[in-house]
């Protein structure tokens, strides 16, 4: 009869946990605004630039606190290499390979994607303060994979961004 109270007690403790972990990591989603990097959907590597959103990389308003940015990543660089965003907007960032398997890294934040071709990526990701990142290819892809990068530039936002 013992055992069976601990029993019970373990599964109590268990669905416990459960409830708690769910909680946190809605809490992480929703509140710290944390996103995993998803697929979003397929495209054919040769029709890349002809196909939208990649028809015309670089960034896009999309309402009043919001923003694209459209990226291509090929043997060796990023289209378009530089991006200007203001800090504190909601940006979603679409990004996919021509070629082989690159990574977009956008260093001193959580930005880390691996382009894969014929898989969209997408992530959305709010700088909270103006400055200046370094954009890294962190998958290695060939013989200049090191010379593969660009500037991610965030601006004062209207929202402030102090934090
Ligand atoms: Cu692209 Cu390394």
């Amino acid at each position: 009869m013992k055992i069976h109270a601990y029993e019970k007690a373990f599964l109590y403790l268990g669905a416990l946990l459960l409830v708690a972990f769910m909680g946190a990591l809605t809490y992480a989603a929703v509140a710290m605004g944390m996103n995993l990097p998803s697929r979003a959907g397929s495209i054919e590597p040769a029709a890349v630039r002809t196909t939208p959103p990649f028809d015309e990389p670089g960034v896009r308003q999309t309402g009043p606190n919001s923003y694209e940015v459209v990226f291509i990543a090929q043997m060796w660089s990023f289209t378009p290499s530089e991006i200007r965003v203001p800090a504190g907007a909601e940006v979603t960032i679409k990004a996919t390979s021509t070629d082989v398997v690159h990574g977009l890294s956008i260093e001193g934040t959580r930005v880390n994607l691996m382009l894969l071709p014929g898989q969209i990526t997408e992530l959305k990701y709010t700088f909270r303060r103006a400055g200046e990142h370094l954009l890294i290819c962190h998958e290695y892809c060939g013989r200049a994979h090191h010379m593969m990068g660009g500037r991610v530039i965030v601006e004062p936002g209207a929202t402030g961004g102090t934090d």
